[in-house]
């Protein structure tokens, strides 16, 4: 079910500033940038390995992100977990009693299909299960 973490997604009130920072002191490079409106996000990812740093700034106040930011400031945000198939692991998670954020499977970035999972049912988690991850 579980192939790895795919990504850890952080949340940053500026962009540009905050890739500075992770160019600056980890002397990383983006591999991607853009924006993924169906998620109200602008997201930038480094590659570490064969995982990667994602950070996600918000389109605007009225966005999962945006709310995010707003009520905890800048920090962790999610955990991407690579799966076979979201669409299985989510009806195991929904047999289990599991709160979904996302019923069914959605796009995600870079050709994946996602689904989000609610943190009230992972430990105070917000876990994002990614499927395809080129
Ligand atoms: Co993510």
């Amino acid at each position: 079910m579980l192939n790895g973490i795919d990504h850890v997604g952080i949340a940053v009130e500026d962009l540009d500033g905050a890739v500075e920072l992770y160019r600056r002191t980890l002397g990383v490079e983006p591999a991607h940038r853009g924006v993924v409106e169906s998620q109200g996000v602008e997201e930038v990812l480094f590659e570490v390995g064969d995982s990667r740093i994602q950070l996600v700034g918000a389109l605007g106040p009225d966005t999962p992100v945006g709310r995010f930011l707003a009520k905890r400031g800048p920090g962790l945000h999610h955990l991407g977990l690579r799966v076979d198939d979201v669409a299985v692991t989510l009806q195991t998670l929904r047999a289990a009693g599991v709160p979904l954020v996302d019923e069914s499977p959605r796009s995600g970035s870079r050709g994946t299909t996602i689904a989000f999972v609610h943190p009230a049912g992972m430990g105070g988690v917000l876990v994002e299960l990614v499927q395809g991850a080129p």
